[in-house]
């Protein structure tokens, strides 16, 4: 009756997957996933029996360049003018492997800000089908009242794989909270808290190269510290005493990164949060401590690829020259990022040095992995960065 999830990671998590259990005995009950308005691309409000949304499915075939994306008119743009649309360092119609592969990259190193995303399958009346399809629906539901005992799902609708992504609760874009912040500055240890995490969404995005991290990208969400009475016998002076004040960075939308070439100027897709007052400081040592012995480990940094390997080459279109310049990409930004930590610097200078991509040396006849070589190259053009 159901269509089973799919994919590597199906057998090692339960939660996950009972939360996609929900979803389709959700959708079976009449409960349909629900299109989201404001997005440039066919994205899905899931929920759980119980009404509630429990994650964003983002189906392949409704990405942007995807043959089903419901969004006419933007589609139609894209048609006529190609160039002034696409990104062209981008493997196009991937954006659920990029959405799956960031949450990867996520738990790997341990950074906890990308809500868990996983590739999936999801079938509902709700997405968008091409006529035949519905039409076929009709034909198959006309069968099953003549034989009930015929086991397709109730819609007879083809699944569509996608990415699903945990909808995590309290969240508001990032700009909503950036503004509050510059107006009325929670206290310095919630501050130290944010920078913290705002460092972490840094580490992300230069790692996978996020094409498109606007401030409408990622989520904050801050419970401001409980107002205490006037006469209240604290020192509000005191970090500790500030109990309750949570904040914490979502990253969202992570469909347009991994990019197989760098972009051809740095100014065409930049880090929006570059611009950030937050951006200007070193990396703090908790930083450090967390990402350098990881990423300057060159098994571990191979295990990434390793993994990411496994998650994209479930695509029909998946294509290895694509895939190991992605990888060569991935890998010049992991030194880029190992050296700006060593170095104490900021996101800042990080975003400044200039982009390299590490290639698995053609020469060199050796079949073993373990003596893989890797060169540098560094990209010609600059990728200069300034302020204005
Ligand atoms: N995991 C999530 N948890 C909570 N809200 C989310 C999540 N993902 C997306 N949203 C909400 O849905 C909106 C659109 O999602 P987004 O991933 O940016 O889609 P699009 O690709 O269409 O831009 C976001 O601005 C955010 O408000
Ligand atoms: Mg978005």
């Amino acid at each position: 009756m159901f269509e089973k999830m799919e994919g590597p990671f199906e057998c090692n998590d339960p939660q996950f997957s009972e939360l996609v259990w929900q979803a389709e005995v959700a959708i079976d009950n009449g409960i349909f996933p629900e299109r989201i308005y404001q997005g440039s691309s066919g994205s899905y409000f899931v929920k759980n029996p119980g009404n509630k949304i429990i994650g964003v499915f983002k189906p392949k075939d409704e990405e942007p360049y995807g043959r089903l994306n419901p969004k006419w008119t933007k589609w139609m743009h894209k048609l006529c003018c190609p160039c002034c649309f696409g990104r062209s360092c981008l493997i196009p119609n991937q954006g659920y492997l990029s959405e799956a592969g960031a949450s990867l990259v996520d738990s790997k190193i341990g950074l906890k800000i990308v809500p868990k995303t996983r590739v999936v399958k999801l079938v509902s009346e709700t997405f968008n089908y091409l006529r035949i399809d519905r039409e076929r629906s009709r034909l198959k539901r006309a069968i099953t009242e003549q034989f009930p005992n015929l086991r397709f799902n109730r819609m007879g609708l083809p699944p569509k794989a996608g990415s699903f992504q945990l909808f995590v609760e309290g969240y508001k874009d990032a700009d909503y909270w950036l503004r509050r912040f510059e107006q009325d500055p929670p206290p310095p240890h919630v501050m130290k808290k944010f920078q913290l995490q705002f460092e972490r969404l840094v580490v992300l995005d230069y790692i996978i190269r996020n094409t498109d991290r606007g401030n409408d990208n990622w989520l904050i969400k801050y419970d401001a510290p409980a107002q205490q009475p006037p006469h209240a016998d604290i020192d509000l002076r005191d970090p500790s005493e500030w109990r309750g004040a949570e904040v914490r960075i979502a990253a969202i939308d992570n469909g347009l990164a991994f990019p197989f070439k760098h972009p051809d100027s740095w100014r065409a897709y930049p880090y929006h949060w570059a611009w950030l007052p937050h951006a200007k400081l070193p990396f703090s040592q908790d930083t450090k401590e967390l990402v350098l012995p990881l990423l300057s480990d060159m098994n571990f940094v191979q295990e990434l690829c390793d993994e990411l390997h496994i998650l994209f080459k479930q695509d029909k279109g998946f294509d290895k020259g694509l895939f190991e310049r992605q990888m060569s990409v991935m890998r010049g930004q992991v030194l880029n990022l190992t050296q700006a930590l060593k170095d104490n610097k900021s996101p800042v200078q990080l975003v400044q040095m200039p982009a390299v991509i590490v290639e698995r040396s053609k020469s060199g006849s050796t079949s073993s992995r373990f003596f893989d070589s890797f060169q540098q190259r560094f990209q010609h053009k600059s990728p200069f960065f300034s302020w204005w």
